[in-house]
C-alpha cells in the first residue's frame, strides 16, 4: 500500500534531491578518484539524524541506520562514479571537469540514495532491524569498487541487498523488474598467436600468424553456435585483431582480444576450456604456439525470487500494473553482483527516458541525461521497499 506519509515526504524533499544530483553532475569524478564526491556524500549524511557514518575505502561511504526494534538487515546500494567522456549537453549544471561526465546516471543514483537515507533516518523509531546505505565507488572500472567494499566487511550481517539503475530505454514512471538473470558477466580474454615471420613472397618458410589467427577467430564462433544450448544467452566477440607492419612481411605474431558475456558461472568454466582447446588445437596443427588468458569480470547479476517479488509488488502498489515495463536481461555488466554474492537481493531499473526532454540517449553517450522526475520515483521505491522487506 502507498504510505501517504512517505510519499508526501518524498515530494517535500524532491527539490533538494534534484539539487544534490545537479551538484554531483557538475563535478563528476572518475572511478577510484571520487574524493570530493565521497566528501559531499559524507557531509550530507552528517546533516541527517540517527546515522553511523563510515568510509569503508578511500572513496566509498557507508551509513548504518539501526532501528529501534530488532530485525533483519537490509543494504541499499548506489554507485557514485563518472565516465571519461566529454559532455555535449548544455545544461546550467553541465560538467565543469573537462573530459569527465556523469553519462550513466550515477549522479542520480547517489541523490536518490541520499534522499532515501534522509527520509528513513527520520523513521528510526518505526524501523525493525537495520538499513545500511552503501555509496559505492568505481562501478565503471574493472575490477570495480563493490568487491573492495565487500572485502572491507560492509555486507557482514546483511540479510538482503537492493540496488537500482536509472534506465533511459524505459520511460519515466515505469520500472524494469526481473527475477533470475538480469545482467551478464563481462569477461575478457587475450590470445597471442606466435608463428614465424618472414618474406611475404616466401610463405613456405614462415608460420603465418595472420592466417592462423583468422582460423582461430572463425572457430571461436562455433562455441556459441554449436556448443551452447540455443536457449542460453552467450556472447563471444573478438574485438581486437592486431598484427603486421608492412605489405611484404609476414609477421611473427598477432594479438587477439575480446569479450565473453554469459549468465552462469558454471558456463564460464566450460567456455573458458573450449576456447583454450580451439586455440591450442589450431595453433598446434600449424606448428605455431600461443598464449591465452581469460579474465573473469564481475559475476552475472542474478536476482533473488523473493526480494524481487517484493520489489515488483512495491511498484504495483505505488503505481499499478502498467508501471511494470516489459524488459529482457541485458548483456551489460554490473559489479552489484559482488553484493549479491553475500546476500540475496534484487537489482532493478528505474525508467528515466523521456523523448520530449531528450533524455532517451543511450547510457555512456555524451548527450546522456536523465528526466529528473525519475528521482522521486526512485526515492519512493526505496523507502517503501525498505519497510516492506524489513517487515515481511
Ligand atoms: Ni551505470
Amino acid at each position: 500500500m502507498r504510505n501517504t506519509e512517505f510519499s508526501n515526504l518524498v515530494e517535500e524533499i524532491q527539490d533538494e534531491v534534484i539539487g544534490w544530483r545537479r551538484y554531483l553532475h557538475e563535478y563528476p569524478e572518475l572511478s577510484f578518484q571520487e574524493d570530493k564526491t565521497a566528501q559531499f556524500i559524507y557531509e550530507t549524511l552528517q546533516s541527517f539524524d540517527n546515522l553511523e557514518i563510515s568510509r569503508p575505502t578511500k572513496t566509498s561511504v557507508m551509513a548504518r541506520l539501526i532501528g529501534s526494534q530488532p530485525g533483519k538487515t537490509l543494504a541499499i546500494r548506489a554507485d557514485i562514479d563518472a565516465l571519461p567522456i566529454q559532455e555535449e549537453n548544455s545544461l546550467s549544471f553541465s560538467s565543469k571537469n573537462a573530459g569527465i561526465m556523469h553519462a550513466c546516471g550515477h549522479d542520480g543514483h547517489t541523490a536518490i540514495l541520499l534522499g532515501t537515507a534522509k527520509i528513513l533516518s527520520s523513521f528510526q523509531h518505526r524501523i525493525k532491524g537495520e538499513i545500511r546505505f552503501l555509496f559505492q565507488h568505481a562501478e565503471e572500472l574493472a575490477p570495480g569498487g563493490a568487491q573492495e567494499m565487500v572485502r572491507e566487511g560492509v555486507m557482514n550481517g546483511v540479510d538482503m541487498v537492493i540496488g537500482a539503475h536509472l534506465w533511459s530505454p524505459i520511460e519515466t514512471g515505469k520500472f524494469g523488474v526481473l527475477s533470475g538473470p538480469v545482467m551478464s558477466s563481462p569477461d575478457t580474454f587475450t590470445i597471442t598467436i606466435i608463428g614465424l615471420g618472414g618474406h611475404a613472397g616466401l610463405p613456405h618458410q614462415t608460420i603465418d600468424a595472420i592466417a592462423i589467427g583468422a582460423q582461430v577467430v572463425s572457430n571461436l564462433q562455433h562455441i556459441v553456435s554449436r556448443k551452447v544450448d540455443p536457449l542460453d544467452s552467450v556472447v563471444l566477440s573478438v574485438t581486437k585483431f592486431a598484427g603486421g607492419s608492412a605489405l611484404n612481411i609476414i609477421p611473427d605474431s598477432v594479438e587477439l582480444a575480446g569479450t565473453v558475456r554469459l549468465f552462469s558461472t558454471e558456463q564460464r568454466i566450460i567456455i573458458h576450456e573450449l576456447m583454450e582447446r580451439i586455440v591450442k588445437g589450431i595453433t598446434e596443427a600449424h606448428g605455431a604456439s600461443y598464449t591465452f588468458s581469460y579474465n573473469n569480470g564481475p559475476d552475472p547479476v542474478i536476482n533473488d525470487e523473493k526480494t524481487t517479488y517484493v520489489i515488483e509488488e512495491t511498484v504495483r502498489e505505488l503505481w499499478g500494473d502498467q508501471a511494470l515495463a516489459q524488459m529482457k536481461p541485458n548483456m551489460g555488466g554490473e559489479d552489484f553482483s559482488a553484493f549479491l554474492g553475500k546476500a540475496p537481493g534484487t537489482f532493478f531499473f528505474t525508467g528515466s527516458g523521456n523523448r520530449d526532454l531528450g533524455t532517451d540517449y543511450p547510457h555512456h553517450h555524451p548527450r546522456f541525461d536523465i528526466d529528473e522526475s525519475a528521482l522521486k520515483n526512485g526515492v519512493n521505491m526505496f523507502v517503501h521497499a525498505a519497510f516492506k522487506l524489513l517487515n515481511h
